[in-house]
């Protein structure tokens, strides 16, 4: 149908005949010639249409933004004037000779242009997706998925496929099911990932495996979050951790460098969670922000102040300061709005001290708790964290993760709000998770990375007696504040497995009901084995250079879980209910 793509055609093919397909991406009239930019994916070709081709002429008065055309013609250069150098196809133009409409198109219902709203971009996909853009990132996204392919192909991995019927696979979030028609009232659950069945294919003797994995999660949907998202899956039997973060690190660089042309450094910095939550509130530190959190509950606990001294006296408590140099630049609305930004992260409050001149002592500095600390309080406070005139310091106190959650989340806003963000690329392995966390709704453990990672210790009664200080093999990859991969070594042995799955309040009869195929399958000469996997749409989105996954998914969901384009989640008929044995609960008007 064609004999060259639109963006490719150059100055090498001047004074041939050329065959184009594409759509119009502009038409303008010029006193009696027309132009159109002919676009396809690898991009824009002029056309002219020149009055005395009356048919072509004729047939392209008629065409509008985004007709769908087939046009042959002539290669021709540009007169020099007209020469733009940003376009490949920059120093020619074709001449028409014929203009064929393959399809006309409707008037759009949005302008094909970056200011585009957010739900006419979901509504009409298939008009977003046209946008070289959207063409290239999806395009981009396309070579990252080769490019892993490729690295682990050669190296022996192999790519098998598991379940997507399946049973459920707790990673932390609620299961998609799946009606059974010919099994009344039982359900399967969508894979929240292939986590068990990577497991048993070591159990099964593969050695290297990995798989490009669709996952589900019912979970609330953010910017670096979908329902169903992607994954690069990777399993590695008789391994301890160095192994395979070794392996990763080098698939990581060497995509990066491939996909991106960006250099990653040649040894991650590693650091333990607890440095990590100490230094930066966070499990996924953004290192291109320097600034840092200060411990300054030694400075407070004597105060009546409660609000500082409670924590600074309380073993699960924590006082923090942040320091925001130059921060007294700011207006005084900045200071009181970022309490409410924090109190979404758990925050009950957020006090500061703005330091005009420090020279001045209490009289140069403005705050609603300066006349809580006394000299001593200050003084500490202020050399802990280095104050010098013009900063903002906040505080932040409360319950241990609490504190540095918000502050954490404070850190973060300040720096970006604040010209704190370097430029580059700053990765990292977090490592030396806690086993377990609290959950104080649910008055008992849950796994932090996921009921199936190997805690430090081997022996089961350490565990069981140190349960809540409990180290766990497990690790995430982290790019600029994104955690872009998460693993862990696995538990290989059924004993340990049973005391695990104890420790997170599942008794014997429901680990049986549940997981009874691992504990059997581990019985039988299980390897030691561990993996991790990689969220290929949070890469591909930082490669990018873009905030949200959904930039890099040909088809994703709104926040509100809906695909707009096809109107799903949508409801069925009677019958089909009927065959699937599931009778819908109206929600009770209230
Ligand atoms: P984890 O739950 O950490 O580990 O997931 C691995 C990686 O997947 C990405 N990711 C997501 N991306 C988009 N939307 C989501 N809702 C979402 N959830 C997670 C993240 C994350 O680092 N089975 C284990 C891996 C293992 O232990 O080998 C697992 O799924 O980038
Ligand atoms: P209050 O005495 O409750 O009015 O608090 C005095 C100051 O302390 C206010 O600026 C509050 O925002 C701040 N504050 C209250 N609770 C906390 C907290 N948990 N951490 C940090 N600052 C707080």
């Amino acid at each position: 149908m064609r004999s060259h793509y639109c963006g490719l055609v150059d100055e090498t093919l001047v004074g041939h005949d050329v065959v184009l397909c594409g759509w119009a991406d502009t038409r303008r009239d010029h006193g009696g010639v027309i132009f159109i930019d002919l676009r396809d994916h690898e991009g824009i070709v002029q056309v002219v249409i020149e009055p005395d081709n009356a048919a072509a002429f004729t047939s392209a008065e008629h065409v509008r933004y985004e007709y769908c055309l087939r046009i042959c013609g002539k290669v021709r250069s540009r007169p020099a004037s007209q020469i733009n150098e940003r376009l490949r196809t920059g120093k020619i133009e074709v001449v028409a000779a014929t203009v064929e409409v393959l399809n006309a198109a409707a008037p759009l219902p949005f302008m094909l242009d970056d200011a585009a709203g957010d739900e006419a971009r979901l509504r009409w996909r298939y008009l977003d997706l046209r946008r070289p853009d959207m063409q290239h990132k999806l395009r981009l996204r396309t070579k990252l998925v080769a490019a892993l392919r490729q690295h682990l192909d050669a190296r022996g991995f192999q790519d098998i496929e598991t379940p997507i019927l399946t049973r459920a696979t707790p990673e932390g979030a609620r299961d998609f099911l799946v009606p059974s028609r010919v099994r009344p009232g039982e359900f399967y659950a969508l894979p929240q990932s292939p986590q068990l069945f990577k497991q048993i294919l070591m159990i099964a003797g593969f050695d290297r495996y990995y798989q490009i994995a669709r996952c589900f999660r019912d979970e609330a949907l953010r910017a670096d979050r979908q329902l169903e998202f992607t994954q690069l899956d990777m399993e590695f039997a008789f391994v301890e951790e160095r192994e395979v973060q070794d392996c990763v690190e080098t698939m990581i660089r060497e995509v990066f460098k491939q996909v991106a042309d960006v250099e990653l450094v040649t040894e991650f910095p590693r650091m333990t969670y607890a440095e990590a939550m100490r230094r930066y509130g966070s499990d996924k530190p953004d290192l291109r922000i320097h600034l840092e959190l200060v411990d300054i509950a030694d400075f407070v606990k004597h105060v009546e102040f409660k609000v500082f001294s409670g924590p600074a006296n309380d073993s699960g408590g924590r006082v923090a300061a942040l320091r925001l140099p130059g921060g007294a630049k700011q207006p005084r609305k900045y200071l009181d709005d970022l309490g409410p930004y924090v109190t979404q992260y758990g925050a009950k409050g957020l006090a500061w001290i703005r330091i005009d001149d420090l020279a001045k002592g209490r009289e140069g500095m403005t705050s609603p708790i300066l006349k809580f600390l006394d000299d001593a309080a200050l003084d500490g406070v202020l050399r802990a964290v280095g104050a010098q005139s013009g900063d903002v310091i906040f505080f932040g106190a409360g319950q241990y993760k609490t504190v540095s959650d918000f502050m954490g989340a404070l850190r973060l806003k300040i720096a970006h709000d604040n010209g704190f963000v370097q430029e580059g690329w700053k990765p990292l392995w977090v490592t030396d998770f806690p086993m377990f966390e609290y959950d104080h709704e649910e008055k008992r453990y849950v796994a932090l990375h996921h009921p199936f990672t190997a805690p430090k210790v081997d022996d089961i009664a350490d565990l069981r007696a140190n349960a809540a200080t409990a180290v766990s093999r497990g690790y995430d990859m982290v790019l600029n504040g994104n955690e872009i991969g998460g693993g862990s070594i696995r538990i290989h042995r059924p004993e340990m497995q049973s005391a695990v799955f104890a420790l997170l309040g599942i008794d014997a009869d429901e680990a049986q009901a549940k997981f009874g195929f691992l504990l059997e399958a581990l019985k039988y000469g299980a390897p030691p084995h561990g993996g991790i996997a990689f969220g290929i749409d949070r890469i591909a989105a930082l490669m990018v250079g873009t905030e949200s996954i959904r930039e890099v998914i040909a088809f994703p969901k709104t926040a509100s879980a809906q695909c707009l384009m096809t109107d799903a989640p949508s409801g069925v008929s009677e019958a089909q209910l009927q065959e699937l044995h599931v009778r819908v609960v109206k929600p009770v008007k209230g």
